[in-house]
This record gives C-alpha cells, structure tokens and sequence, in this order.
C-alpha cells in the first residue's frame, strides 16, 4: 500500500517539473574542511594507527574503493559496499540502511566499528591532544582544547566540500546543448520514460528516499536484510537507501554488496528487479551513456 501510494505521489510531483536539478556548493567552513582533509587521511583515527577514512574512500577516484568489501583494522572484512564520499552532504541518512540519521553520526559511528576503525572516540581525542602538531591546528580554530564534537565537525566540513560540480549533464540541464551526445539525450528520456526517475531524482539522483531492492523479482540472495535492521519491521526488509547515480562510472562494483562490476549488469538489474520488465539491449546501452554523463569535476579543495 505504502508503495502505491508513493507511485501516485512521485507521479504526480515528478512531473510538473525537471526531475534531476544541477549541483550547486553548499557553504562550508573552509578552515575547518582543511583539516578535516587531514584527518580523512591520517590513520591517527584508527585504534591501531593503519586505517584511514581515505583506506576506504579513495579521494582520486571516486571517494569509494574498487573492491566488494572493504578491508578494516586488523585485516577485518566488512559486509557492505563502501559508498562515495562525493555529494553525501545531500543524502538524507547515511549508509544503505540509513541508520545514522546525518554525516556527524555517521562519523561517530564508523570511527567505533570495531570492523572499521575499532576505536574509542575518547582514545582518539587523547591521541590527538598528545601529537605534535594537531593541538595547534584545532586550537587555531576553536581555542580551546580538542573534544569528540570538534573532530567530528572538522571531518563534516570537509566532506561538505566534496560536491562534484558540472557533469555534463547538469551543464546540458543549464542550457549547453551539446554537453552530452544524442545518445545520452535518448537515454535520459528512457531514464524518465521507463521509471527510474521514480526512485532516483532530486540534484543526487537518489540518496533522498528508501525502497525494496527487488521489488517484481525476488531478490534472495542479499544477506543484509536492509531497513530491517534498524526499524524491525517486517515491510522494511531488503528496504535500501535508493544510492546517488552521480559518478556512477567510477564507483563500481555496484549494489549495497558489490554484486556486479559493469554498468551495464547494474542497469538490467535494476529492470529486472526494480521495474519488472525486459529491455532492449539499444536502450540500455543509451541509459548507460546517460549514466556517464552523471561525473563530475574533482571538488575544489581536492585540486
Ligand atoms: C574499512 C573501510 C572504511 C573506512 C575506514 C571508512 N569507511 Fe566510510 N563506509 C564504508 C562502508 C563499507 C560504508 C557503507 C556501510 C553501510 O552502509 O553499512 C561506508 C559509508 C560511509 C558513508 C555513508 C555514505 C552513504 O551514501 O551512505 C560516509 C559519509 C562515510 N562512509 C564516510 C567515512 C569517513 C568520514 C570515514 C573516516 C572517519 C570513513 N568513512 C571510514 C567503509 C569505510
Ligand atoms: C523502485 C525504486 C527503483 C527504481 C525504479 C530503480 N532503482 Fe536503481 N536502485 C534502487 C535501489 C534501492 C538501489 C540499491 C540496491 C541495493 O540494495 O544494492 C538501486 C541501485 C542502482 C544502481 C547501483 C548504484 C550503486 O551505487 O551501486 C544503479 C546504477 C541504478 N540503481 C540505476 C537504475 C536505473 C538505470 C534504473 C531504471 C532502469 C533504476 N535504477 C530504477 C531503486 C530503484
């Protein structure tokens, strides 16, 4: 019922407007995004000094790795997809689930998964309070002495940075016809026209609602259980965070378990699963052009 409704609902709003809006900056701290930068990459924040935010999420490729999972302190194997850190200040939770409710909890969270980095946050402050260069750095910025919220705040900063401006797509939304090719134009129309606007719309083309993977085909081979790990409902499992398609070429493997490698394969999932029908190999191969058009420069603070 809820899933009707949500239909009609997105039918309706959909369509009185463009679906998919460009990417604009949001306002960042600057002082604070530099050493957030820092931070991303400095092991100092894992319990045993080897794993960094950046062990996990490349900055020169991407903000994901390029691997099904990944890899923690001790050698530890997650179970997850590492998603991009690129435009995730515009997601509306965080991770596939969406059990932290923005990126400081997410930050909280990870930086104590004992898979992850494994750490007491406090240690991590003492840590810091005690190396040689960072109390300077964070006194600079908030003259007193380093506290759990101001890590936190410095690594939010930063990632408030890493909005991926002017794909091609969005320059072809601001009026630059010839930024895509005829061939990424008929894709976006089938992208519309067959329903994946549905679920992936809004400036991240995703990251801002949730539904089942696998809704007309039985998706049994997923271990997580999705949703249903944080609500307990029966309706929320297989239940994702519908993921951003924005610089989808360069985070493969794909789905919240890496399943598949090309995007292709990812593609006629998505129609198999998500929309129930079969498509011509035509029109996939120009949503696939379409879904190329979605990447973006390097952040700024990243040049
Ligand atoms: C060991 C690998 C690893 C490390 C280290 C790591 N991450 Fe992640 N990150 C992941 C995985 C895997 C997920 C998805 C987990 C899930 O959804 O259950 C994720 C999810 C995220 C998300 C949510 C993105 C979204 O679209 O939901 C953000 C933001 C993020 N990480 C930032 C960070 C920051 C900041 C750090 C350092 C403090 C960090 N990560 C360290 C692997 C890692
Ligand atoms: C009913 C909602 C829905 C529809 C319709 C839908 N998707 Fe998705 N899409 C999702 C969800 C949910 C996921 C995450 C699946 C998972 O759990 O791994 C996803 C994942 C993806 C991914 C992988 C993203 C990543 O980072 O791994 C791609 C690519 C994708 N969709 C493209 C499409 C295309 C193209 C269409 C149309 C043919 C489409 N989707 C239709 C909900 C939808």
């Amino acid at each position: 019922m809820r899933f009707i409704l949500y239909f009609i609902l997105s039918f309706t709003l959909l369509w009185s407007k463009e679906p998919i809006s460009p990417l604009e900056t949001i306002p960042y701290n600057e002082q604070k995004a530099q050493l957030g930068k820092e931070l991303f990459s400095d092991p100092i924040v894992s319990q045993d000094n080897t794993v960094s935010c950046a062990t996990c999420h490349l900055l020169s490729s991407g903000g994901d790795n390029d691997i099904v999972f990944s890899f923690g302190i001790k050698g530890q194997m997650g179970s997850m997809n590492a998603p991009t850190v690129f435009n995730s200040a515009l997601n509306f939770k965080q991770f596939w689930d969406g059990r932290a409710k923005d990126l400081a909890d997410q930050a909280h969270q990870v930086i104590e998964n004992p898979v992850e980095m494994g750490d007491n946050i406090y240690d991590i402050v003492k840590r810091l309070r005690k190396d040689k260069h960072y109390p300077k750095k964070f006194h600079d910025i908030y003259q007193e002495e380093i506290a759990k919220e101001h890590l936190i705040e410095v690594l939010v900063e930063f990632e408030r940075s890493l909005i991926t401006l002017d794909a091609p797509f969005d320059l072809y939304l601001k009026g630059e016809s010839n930024a895509i090719s005829q061939e990424a134009k008929r894709g976006y129309e089938l992208f519309k026209s067959k329903g994946c606007i549905l679920c992936h719309n809004g400036r991240n083309i995703g990251g801002n609602l949730f539904n089942r993977f696998g809704i007309h085909e039985a998706n049994n081979h997923s271990k997580s259980l999705g949703r249903y790990e944080v609500t307990k409902k029966e309706e929320d499992k297989y239940v994702f965070k519908v993921p951003s398609l924005r610089n989808i070429e360069l985070t493969a493997p794909y789905m919240h378990d890496g399943r598949v490698t090309s995007l292709e394969d990812a593609v006629k999932i998505m129609t198999d699963y998500q929309l129930g029908r079969e498509m011509k190999q035509e029109d996939i191969d120009a949503i696939v052009e379409f879904l190329k058009s979605l990447t973006g420069k390097l952040p700024q603070i990243l040049r």
